[in-house]
């Protein structure tokens, strides 16, 4: 991107936008499914996709420490005195699903667990918590199984459990091998943790290792990013995520750690991720959707050519496996038509799972013109395309799109041309701003308070 037009597009499109893991967005959603349509949901999507399995997400939200710029749902503790009640309330919470369900096991096309850290649990807590899913679900033989992990709490007998129960896929928590960032985050780790663990995953048969980064964290300079990036490129992993720091300290209130005036932002923000960019791409690495990068050899990036390239709270994933059923504290699932989220606090989501409920705290029905807007969001996140002349997909507020997309047109971010969206390269940069323009519940109702991050 030239600097001058770069300056002048982050200028305008620079706002507060949501990152399109669902739509509706979760501030939107309005309609919390009972306990008995929430069900319903899920038993259907399920037979719908008989053939693929559903898709399990459990969430393990504890961590040792916390890394200021988090944010996730996250319990910090040194005890391990809360895992073992947690574990058995997950196991307790799929029991319910299957006795609704009425299923002996639930059959799954893609298990994740993700965190918080799923590997602060031990290697006997983890295999407490294998073995008893291990009754439950049954993995198909082509199933993809994947966990997030911390280079600074992974053991390789931890990897050693996992491999051994079928996942070969693992997310390594890196963000930034720059001292002085790290040490303003608090999350200090060496070059020689995260080589370590990526050389034991690779010995034990995982296939696709993923690094998440962060660009905009505080005290990132050009220079900082250039050597992080040299260093990940030293490792090379199957994957990378390259986030942009979500900075929302009304909701996290661990962001104001650190000095606001330290954070990069805006043009100087988006530079990083640029120069991440192209230093990734010359050690062949290609993007992907929002964010995201793999080597030509990795599922990812097969997905992306093959069309079957998915998005979902989890992120991106090679196939579309649904429903979604969301495990544990803050949880999220989706049916297709429905989406459901468990409580967020530990204590409440352990009572009610004790009182035998499903421990759903929100969600959101999906009416028809959510469904339709919904395809067009997943695959401009996913293809960088979408048209919108087949009849079947007919919305009114799609009638509009064109005008709505005329001004990001003129600025070269999209060609708009039969009904159909292109992002161009230069517009991959304000993705989130072109999905705004399909966003009608956020049109509808501005908000009047801080909700999102801001879209550069
Ligand atoms: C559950 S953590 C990954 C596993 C493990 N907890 C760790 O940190 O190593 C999920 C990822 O979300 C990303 N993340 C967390 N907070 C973020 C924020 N405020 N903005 C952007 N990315 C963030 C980080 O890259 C982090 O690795
Ligand atoms: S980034 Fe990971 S380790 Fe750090 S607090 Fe968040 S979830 Fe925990």
């Amino acid at each position: 991107m030239n600097a001058t037009v770069g300056a002048k597009l982050v200028a305008k499109y620079d706002v507060p936008g949501p990152r399109y893991t669902s739509y509706p967005t979760v501030p939107y959603w309005d309609s919390t499914p009972t306990q008995e349509q929430w069900v319903e949901r899920v038993q259907s999507a399920l037979r719908a996709s008989a053939e693929h399995g559903a898709a399990l997400y459990l969430h393990i939200p504890f961590c040792r420490a916390l890394c200021t710029f988090c944010g996730c749902n996250t319990r910090i503790t040194r005890s391990h005195g809360f895992i073992q009640p947690y574990t058995a309330a997950v196991l307790a919470e799929l029991d319910i699903y299957l006795r609704q369900l009425e299923l002996a096991q639930l059959d799954l096309g893609e298990l994740h667990f993700g965190g918080g850290t799923p590997t602060f649990l031990t290697r006997d807590e983890l295999e407490a918590l294998l073995t008893g899913l291990g009754t439950r679900v049954r993995l198909r033989a082509d199933a993809v199984a994947s966990i997030e992990v911390d280079p600074r709490v992974t053991t390789g007998e931890q990897l050693e459990l996992l491999a051994h129960y079928g996942f070969r896929r693992l997310s390594l928590g890196v963000q930034d091998f720059d001292t002085r960032v790290q040490e303003i985050v608090n999350r200090v780790q060496s070059e020689e943790q995260v080589r370590a663990v990526t050389e034991a995953a690779r010995a034990l048969g995982f296939d696709s290792v993923n690094y998440d980064l962060i660009y905009g964290l505080p005290l990132q300079t050009r220079a900082s990013i250039e050597a992080t990036m040299d260093a990940v490129c030293r490792l090379r992993p199957d994957r990378i995520a390259l986030y942009g720091y979500a900075h929302v300290p009304w909701i996290k209130p661990g962001q104001r750690r650190f000095t606001e005036s330290d954070l990069p932002e805006g043009g100087a923000k988006r530079t990083l991720y640029e120069l991440g960019r192209e230093r990734l791409e010359r050690a062949g690495y290609r993007e992907i959707g929002l964010d995201h990068f793999a080597l030509e050899s990795d599922g990812l990036w097969q997905a992306l050519r093959r069309g079957t390239l998915h998005r979902n709270f989890m992120g991106y994933s090679t196939a579309f496996t649904r429903p979604l059923v969301g495990l544990g504290v803050s949880a999220i699932g989706d049916a297709g038509d429905a989406f459901a989220q468990n409580e967020k606090e530990l204590q409440r989501y352990q009572e009610r799972v004790a009182r035998g409920e499903l421990p759903l705290q929100r969600g959101h029905l999906l009416d028809a013109e959510d469904q339709v807007l919904r395809q067009h969001i997943l695959r401009l996140m996913t293809r960088l395309e979408t048209r919108w002349d087949d009849p079947a997909d007919y919305t009114a507020y799609l009638q509009t799109a064109a005008q709505r997309l005329a001004e990001p047109a003129a600025d070269g971010l999209v060609t708009l041309e039969d009904q159909t969206c292109r992002v161009t390269d230069l517009g991959r940069a304000f993705l989130r701003n072109i999905c705004m323009a399909f966003d009608a519940r956020l049109a509808r109702r501005v908000p009047d308070k801080a909700l999102f991050s801001r879209t550069v």
